[in-house]
């Protein structure tokens, strides 16, 4: 049932292509420049007038949750805020009948995100569920919703359900954009092209990306620690690179946006200190180039995550994982894949249990 990989997760980071176009399937129809989401449509008025949205959701939902906010506030220019389903539930928040909540989950389970939406629902507030195991708890709760149809995710750590997560956080803030007319039309045809092609570059993601990071990888695996460091719609993809890496290899991994660095983390970098840099050509680049020359100055290693073809960040890092360009807001998606496999050939090394880490569950059903 691995389908011939060793393990579960490895299985479904390769899955990646698939299960990206699957959850494009019927939704996205490029030769008619439509997005089709019942579930969005039949309550647009909802979200146009809502006063902001909500996300609510724990762990990978959660960075997924993020890169949701950056998308919809750019091209559907709503308020979004990104709350953990932990903390928001216990906090005495303030909702009304005008915010629009949605609940990212993948197991569908997870208690405290459930609280939370029950919390919400009884104030009123419109619920939206992004789940991808059909008829889970959660998809029951929620006035509406889109499944992500990754199909079943094994591996305790998540990697296509986040994935295909992003992918409808995109499709929803291109159909709110073109609807209430903050995306134009010619952008939004050549956005939704693009996110047509993106199961494709996953694929040679994986191709070009497989073998380089194993290397890599056996360069890492007696490290204590790691940081992960990305500006803009890169900055949850640092959290979730870091999130990946601590739980399955148990290497204490932190993500912080780049320019966080100068803030605090900075005094941790010496030779001994992997920084990994997702560091695309459209996203800040000239800033990244900076935080790659200080981390340099003080002996950092960096493993810089690029697009092909990339000099000057590639001139200085240790390591380059070379990914194709894309608009900004995809990037997170493709850079993702071979952090993924980056955490997971590093765990592999150290021995670790990889699709069932220590520790961990795949559905948090307790708080
Ligand atoms: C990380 C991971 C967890 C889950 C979190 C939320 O790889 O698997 O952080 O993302 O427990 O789970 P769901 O999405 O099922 O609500």
């Amino acid at each position: 049932e691995k389908g011939g990989y060793e393990h579960f997760m490895l299985k479904e980071i390769f899955e990646q292509p698939k299960s990206i176009h699957d959850t494009m399937r019927g939704r996205l129809l490029v030769d008619e420049g439509v997005i089709k989401m019942a579930g969005i449509w039949d309550h647009v008025e909802k979200f146009k007038n809502a006063n902001r949205i909500i996300i609510i959701a724990c762990g990978t939902s959660w960075h997924a949750g993020l890169i949701g906010e950056y998308l919809i506030e750019e091209y559907a220019r709503i308020p979004v805020e990104v709350e953990y389903a932990s903390e928001f539930r216990y906090r005495n928040p303030i909702i009304t009948d005008k915010d629009v909540v949605i609940a990212i989950s993948q197991s569908g389970e997870t208690a405290d995100t459930m609280a939370a939406l029950k919390l919400a629902k009884e104030k009123g507030a419109f619920i939206y569920g992004i789940c991808n195991v059909v008829d889970s708890s959660i998809a029951r709760i929620t006035d509406a919703g889109s499944y992500t149809h990754a199909g079943p995710e094994i591996g305790v750590a998540s990697t296509k359900a986040f994935t295909a997560q992003l992918t409808i956080l995109t499709l929803i803030a291109f159909k709110l954009g073109k609807h209430n007319g903050n995306l134009g039309n010619a952008e939004f045809m050549s956005l939704i092209a693009e996110l047509d092609a993106i199961p494709k570059k996953i694929e040679e993601v994986l191709n070009t990306t497989h073998e380089l990071t194993q290397n890599i990888a056996k360069d890492f695996v007696s490290a204590t620690n790691f940081l992960y460091l990305g500006r803009g719609y890169n900055y949850p993809a640092a959290l979730e690179g870091a999130l990946k890496l601590k739980e399955i290899s148990y290497i204490h991994a932190e993500g912080y946006p780049a320019a966080e660095m100068k803030h605090g983390p900075i005094a941790l970098i010496d030779e001994n200190m992997p920084i990994v840099i997702i560091a695309p050509k459209k996203g800040h680049y000239d800033k990244i180039v900076s935080n790659v020359q200080e981390i340099k100055a003080r002996k950092g290693k960096v493993i810089a995550v690029v697009n092909k073809g990339d000099q000057q960040v590639s001139s200085m890092a240790d390591y380059v994982i070379e990914i194709p360009e894309t608009s900004e807001c995809f990037s997170p998606i493709v850079a993702s894949v071979p952090l993924q496999l980056l955490a997971y050939y590093i765990a592999v090394y150290r021995g670790a249990n990889v699709d069932q880490p220590r520790n961990l569950a795949k559905s948090v059903t307790v708080e």
